[in-house]
């Protein structure tokens, strides 16, 4: 069945929701494509609109280094011992009622929502200062995007990786080339989406810049893709005393996404709780600095095998699971019967939730936590119970930036009709079979870099606009960059590590 899309809302503008807005204004009514060339001249969609809650696009990578999200959920949610769901800590805006009439030009207005509905917006990026990335330039980038001959410089400390600034920038120039910001509508969050009457109903507010008033109002759009990120809203694992521990001693506990400076580490005790690369990459920076670097883990890093050496390497006291904060006497009890006391800091490198809280059917989370899964989605990209309601930045690879463009440039494909979706029962099986082979927590939506060609890219595809080239046809060659990368992190670790780099050498010496 033809589709009859013109209008679409993009929910995010991070690389997820500039690489979609970029694809639609690439793609023409006849279902070919300018991918790589001009914006089209007869585009398939007559209006893109991404919607951005914060002051700028660029997702994570616009980051405020100042500012740092908050390192807990407020006491009063810890109380509820809840915390571990992101619906508590990251719950729906109430939407003022009478709406029908607001729209973009003559919105209602009304004072801005309290401090606490700030607090658990969780918008603020976690990338800080000293951040180098971590997969090869190449892949960090979209394939139609010149790579910056720079960066292929292998003298770099920091080779084949980049400083977040320069990822910040290439951002920011794609942005600005393609005159993006046209159609991104900043401080806008999108409160709700739903479906009434064959369109889609967004509602979004917008803060004015001194923060004191909102605007309210609907749009209707005939598509609508899902592309707010993953890594925002912080997974504090539920453990018994937390919230206690947490009331009588404030400024002990924080969420790795609060981190800034290594300096917050020098001379203290700190409990790192988490084994994978958030874990990792502040290790790295505390252990020249803090007392002792203490790292609760419940098992193997199961992907790199690196991060497993790093994590058991010497002067690094390995502990069990955690089962309980006692905070009467300022002790951690973990799993193997062991205690320990006096910890100045513990950080939870427990990673992050996948949550779509202004969407209240079609994408489900499963069992909440760092492990969730997203179910609902064929190929992690177009939702099985409307064809018109997409996701882009589902799918997880070392390959992150190729799979988003792989989702978006299926999901202009087949909403310009030059492609169309297998049947329901066809897209369920897919489902299915994935559920077989990989489960149903993250690992369903994960594939390394020698699965993500076969396993999705070239799958996915399939549903590009016509002439659309393959995002790996020519960057695929360079599949082994990510070896080389491997070993320069682990190099990078026991440099930073054992105190022969500093950060800012990552930095300056890049
Ligand atoms: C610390 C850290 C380091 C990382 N390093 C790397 C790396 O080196 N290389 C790599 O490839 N990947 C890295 N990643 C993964 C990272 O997620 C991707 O690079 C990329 O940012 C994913 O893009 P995205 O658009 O899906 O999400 P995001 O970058 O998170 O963007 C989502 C956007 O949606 C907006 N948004 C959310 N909800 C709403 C709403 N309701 N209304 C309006 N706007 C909304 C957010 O404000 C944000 O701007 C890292 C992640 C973290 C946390
Ligand atoms: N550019 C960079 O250098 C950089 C830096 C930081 C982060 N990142 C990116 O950010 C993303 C998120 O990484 P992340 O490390 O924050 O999150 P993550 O990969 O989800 O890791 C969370 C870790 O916490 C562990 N954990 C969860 N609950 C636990 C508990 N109760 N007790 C002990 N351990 C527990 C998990 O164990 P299980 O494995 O058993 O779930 C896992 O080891 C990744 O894409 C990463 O690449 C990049």
């Amino acid at each position: 069945m033809a589709l009859n899309i013109k209008l679409i809302a993009i929910i995010g503008t991070g690389p997820a929701g500039i690489a979609s807005l970029y694809e639609f204004l690439h793609t023409n009514a006849d279902g070919t494509s300018t991918v790589g060339g001009a914006r089209s001249a007869d585009p398939a969609f007559t209006k893109v609109v991404a919607f951005e809650q914060k002051d700028k696009a660029g997702g994570i990578w616009a980051p405020s280094f100042d500012e740092a999200d908050y390192p807990l959920p407020p006491q009063d949610l810890l109380d509820t011992n809840q915390y571990n769901n992101p619906d508590v800590i990251h719950p729906a805006e109430p939407v003022p009622e009478n709406l029908e009439r607001a729209t973009a030009s003559q919105p209602f207005v009304k004072h801005a929502s309290d401090a606490t509905s700030k607090e658990l917006q969780w918008s603020r990026s976690g990338v800080y200062s000293d951040l180098f990335t971590n997969i090869p330039n190449r892949f960090t980038r979209f394939s139609y995007n010149k790579l910056d001959e720079k960066l292929l410089d292998t003298s770099r400390l920091i080779y084949p990786f980049m400083t977040n600034t320069e990822l910040t920038n290439s951002i920011r120039h794609m942005i600005e080339t393609e005159n993006l910001n046209e159609h991104i509508r900043t401080s806008t969050r999108v409160e709700n989406v739903q479906k009434k009457g064959g369109k889609w109903e967004i509602t979004a507010r917008k803060t004015s810049n001194d923060g004191l008033t909102e605007e309210w109002y609907t749009e209707e759009f005939d598509a609508v893709v899902v592309s707010n990120g993953h890594y925002t809203v912080p997974s504090i694992p539920c453990f018994p005393g937390l919230a206690e521990f947490n009331a009588q001693r404030p400024g002990v506990l924080s969420h790795s996404k609060s981190f800034r400076s290594a300096e917050e580490y020098r001379d203290k005790k700190i409990l790192f709780v988490g084994g994978s690369i958030s874990t990792i990459n502040l290790v790295q920076y505390a252990y020249p600095l803090a007392k002792s670097v203490y790292l609760s883990r419940r098992g193997k890093q199961r992907l790199f095998p690196w991060i497993n050496r790093a994590a058991d390497s010497e002067g690094i006291v390995s502990k069990t699971t955690i089962e309980r904060f006692i905070p009467e006497t300022n002790e951690i009890l973990f799993t193997d019967g062991t205690k320990e006391s006096g910890f100045d800091l513990v950080v939870f490198a427990t990673g992050y939730h996948f949550h779509y809280p202004f969407l209240k059917e079609y994408l489900k989370i499963n069992d909440p936590s760092n492990r969730s899964s997203v179910s609902g989605l064929y190929y992690n990209t177009f939702a099985i119970d409307d064809p018109t309601l997409g996701a882009v930045g589902v799918t997880i690879s070392t390959l992150k930036f190729h799979t988003i463009e792989t989702s978006a440039a299926a999901l202009a494909g087949v909403w310009s009709n030059a492609k169309q979706l297998p049947a329901r029962e066809e897209q369920e099986k897919w489902v299915q079979d994935q559920k077989e082979a990989k489960g149903g927590s993250i690992d369903f939506h994960y594939y390394t870099h020698e699965q993500v060609r076969a396993g999705f890219v070239d799958p996915v595809h399939k549903f590009a606009a016509v002439g659309r080239a393959s995002p790996l046809e020519v960057d695929g060659e360079h599949l082994n960059d990510f070896e080389v990368g491997f070993k320069t992190l682990e190099r990078l670790f026991y440099g930073l590590k054992n105190g022969e780099i500093t950060p800012k050498d990552t930095l300056l010496r890049a």
